[in-house]
């Protein structure tokens, strides 16, 4: 079975948030004073399970973790356990995270064993006082010492890098010599307009494609057809032995070839990352429907999946999204 959207797009990858908190509070995600979630409001490991049981029976193949942070949650290695033993017997062919990396250290070589392979480290600069202006408080050697650990444990790390004004514009081919010396991808990112932090978006956002004009003026990028199943755009060089991705929702849409979904840490599942539209599983989940009834309303959902998001950011415009990124995990 491989369930599609009204478009005919084929949903083989679920994002779940399994938690909204943090250990950090990245200025472009969060606001400084964040309320976080009672916990009966989150889903239980067990809900998560169910939810992803019918989505795999469906056709998933691919789940990532997201948060928040992932590795905060309690007991998220018996989740990932449980998850791995389903690869033998389903649909199921992947299981990646998207950490901070302040707690990769600690729980590396456990989701190597547990057979996370792939997980995409979220770092902005690799200059320790502004790794702590953005994160507000983090220590990037905490990041850096994670790393190191994922790539000893052999799970291949990918770096996701937000491009944020005035912060880590100067910094961007100095982040691509740091990961290639590493031998590690690295992928910027546009910010997006979710709801709204302490900054208004429009003082945020930086176009890829300055970005890319500049490194390429730097690197002589050439197209390569790698894709790891996601949104984007990678590019190698003669110069680096590292491949170089921008994710560009606002500057160039790629939504046709979407292939997910996103399951939020209170059960509710976004169909688009840039659409306010939901449908809430939780109560579903806690009253006694079967797993036909689940199965039926993701179908429901997958026909009203959105076309594409309709990103905008300027100063007029806001709040464009209501949800905060840790919500949904991007
Ligand atoms: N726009 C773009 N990326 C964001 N992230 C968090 N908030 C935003 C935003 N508004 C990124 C984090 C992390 C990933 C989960 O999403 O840096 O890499
Ligand atoms: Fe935490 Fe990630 Fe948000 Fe930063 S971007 S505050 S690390 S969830």
């Amino acid at each position: 079975m491989q369930i599609t959207d009204q478009f005919l797009r084929k949903i083989n990858y679920l994002r779940v948030s399994v938690t909204d908190r943090c250990d950090l509070r990245c200025v472009y995600c969060m606001k400084e004073k964040m309320n976080f979630l009672p916990k009966n409001e989150v889903l239980s490991l067990e809900e998560i399970e169910r939810l992803c049981d019918n989505f795999i029976d469906l056709g998933v193949e691919k789940i990532r973790l997201t948060g928040g942070e992932p590795l905060v949650r309690k007991d998220i290695i018996h989740l990932i356990k449980n998850l791995n033993k389903k690869k033998s017997i389903s649909n199921l062919k992947e299981i990646t995270l998207t950490t901070n990396g302040s707690l990769l250290k600690k729980f590396a070589k456990e989701l190597k064993n547990n057979g996370i392979n792939r997980i995409n480290v979220s770092l902005d600069t690799i200059i320790k006082d502004k790794y702590k202006e953005i994160t507000r408080f983090g220590n990037l050697n905490n990041v850096l010492d994670g790393i190191e650990e994922a790539k000893k444990n052999n799970i291949k790390v990918k770096i996701n890098t937000v491009v944020f004004k005035n912060f880590n514009e100067n910094q961007i081919s100095d982040l691509v010599n740091w990961a290639n010396k590493k031998l590690i991808n690295i992928t910027f990112i546009e910010v997006m307009p979710m709801n709204d932090t302490d900054m208004p978006r429009h003082m945020q956002f930086v176009s890829l494609e300055n970005v890319y004009k500049e490194l390429d003026k730097k690197f002589k990028f050439e197209n390569s057809d790698y894709n790891t199943g996601g949104p984007s755009n990678y590019y190698v060089s003669k110069n680096l032995d590292i491949k170089v991705g921008f994710i560009t929702p606002l500057s160039n849409n790629f939504c046709a070839s979407c292939n997910r979904v996103r399951i939020s840490s209170t059960g509710k599942l976004y169909m688009c990352l840039g659409q306010n539209d939901f449908i809430d599983f939780r109560e579903i989940l806690r009253t006694d429907r079967s797993d036909d009834y689940i199965k039926e309303k993701i179908k429901f959902a997958l026909s009203i999946k959105p076309q594409r998001h309709d990103f905008i950011i300027n100063s007029k415009v806001k709040p464009y999204i209501n949800r905060f990124m840790n919500e949904t995990g991007g």
